[in-house]
């Protein structure tokens, strides 16, 4: 029940990928993989990797400056910043207080967000709730990754490092002028029972010190992934949650104009896709491009698409994402 509540809505997007393009071709000649590997399981063609001193942060910070630029807005005038990343520019404090250092926005409440490929999804739902309430009135989203700073690039981690890149989105969730347009419904999950299936083990606070030369040597600082189990949750709970949010909101599928999918691998998003009858032509994918940039995935897809011209104004657009945690979402948006 919404009741006198306000109705939220994501004003504007920006993005920023760093320049340096690394192909499967690149990462052949410094591992035991291959282009036709890559592509076949992936659909990943290319993907992108920030220079030394570049943080999520900074992806964050050029993204954010375009989506407040098309806001219409300054700065001054974020209520909150909320910021989607696993891979930190520092252990703390978070990349959302360094991004308001950035901005200039001292005083600015700041909130990060460690839900890996959710991530940027549970902070537009934590906006949409603030905004709903009459609490903020301009929530700054972010999803940032620095991926290639924690990548093994040998053949034991091809099966992981070949699947990330770098990139960063943003989002600034406002208040809806229509009350029949903007964010209808958001619907988050996770389940615990899956952490141990893409994770990084240490360093950890769990052993003193954190960080050890043993930790280096074991090779449990790379990100460790069981692929088969990851891709099988994926393509069970996305047609779940998509369905939780047509549900709960009356929508049939064939309503919908647009899925966005994380981009985690194309052929799970085609899967998904075909499986709820769903045609290629309403599934936006931009992971041929960039790979899987975890928080960054949903905002860098809705604004290459918004740039385009694909979604138009009244659109159903509906958003899905599983990953690390293991957590997934849906949002469903009458743009
Ligand atoms: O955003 C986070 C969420 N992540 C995901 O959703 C990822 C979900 N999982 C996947 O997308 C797939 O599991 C992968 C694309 C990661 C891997 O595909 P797979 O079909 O599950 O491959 P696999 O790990 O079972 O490996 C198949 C074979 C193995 O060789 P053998 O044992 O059959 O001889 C691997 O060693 O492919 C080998 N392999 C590679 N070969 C060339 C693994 N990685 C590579 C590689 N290049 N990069």
């Amino acid at each position: 029940m919404r009741g006198n509540m306000r109705r939220s809505k994501i004003l504007s997007t920006g993005r920023c990928l760093p320049e340096r393009v690394v192909t499967n071709h690149d990462l052949a000649k410094v591992m035991n993989t291959n282009d036709k590997w890559v592509q076949e399981r992936t659909g990943i063609v290319e993907r992108r990797y920030a220079e030394e001193d570049v943080g999520a942060s900074d992806l964050g910070y050029e993204a954010a400056i375009i989506a407040i630029e098309r806001a219409g807005i300054k700065p001054e005038e974020l209520d909150m910043i909320i910021f989607g990343t696993l891979s930190y520019d520092h252990v703390f404090p978070g990349s959302s207080c360094i991004l308001q250092e950035k901005l200039g926005i001292p005083g600015v409440a700041t909130l990060d967000v460690r839900n890996q490929c959710t991530g940027f999804m549970y902070g537009v739902a934590i906006a949409d709730q603030f905004i709903k309430t009459g609490m903020y009135d301009h929530v700054l989203v972010v999803g940032a990754e620095i991926h290639s700073a924690g990548m093994e690039l040998t053949d034991s981690g091809r099966n992981v490092s070949v699947i990330f890149g770098d990139g960063g989105g943003a989002a600034i969730v406002g208040v809806s002028d229509d009350d029949n347009r903007g964010i209808l419904s958001t619907h988050l999950h996770a389940d615990g029972r899956g952490f141990k299936s893409l994770w990084i083990e240490a360093d950890s606070c769990r052993k003193k010190p954190r960080i050890t030369h043993q930790m280096l040597d074991a090779g449990i600082v790379w990100p460790n992934m069981n692929g088969g189990k990851v891709f099988k949750n994926a393509v069970t709970r996305l047609p779940e949650v998509i369905n939780e949010a047509l549900d709960a909101n009356d929508i049939k599928i064939d309503e919908v104009d647009h899925l966005v999918f994380h981009q985690a691998n194309m052929r799970i998003n085609q899967y998904v896709a075909h499986k709820m009858g769903v045609p290629e032509e309403k599934v936006w994918h931009n992971i041929q491009r960039y790979g899987n940039t975890t928080a960054a995935t949903i905002p860098l897809c809705l604004d290459e698409m918004l740039e385009a011209g694909v979604i138009k104004d009244n659109d159903i657009v509906l958003i899905a994402a599983f990953g690390a945690g293991f957590t997934w979402a849906s949002i469903l948006v009458r743009w």
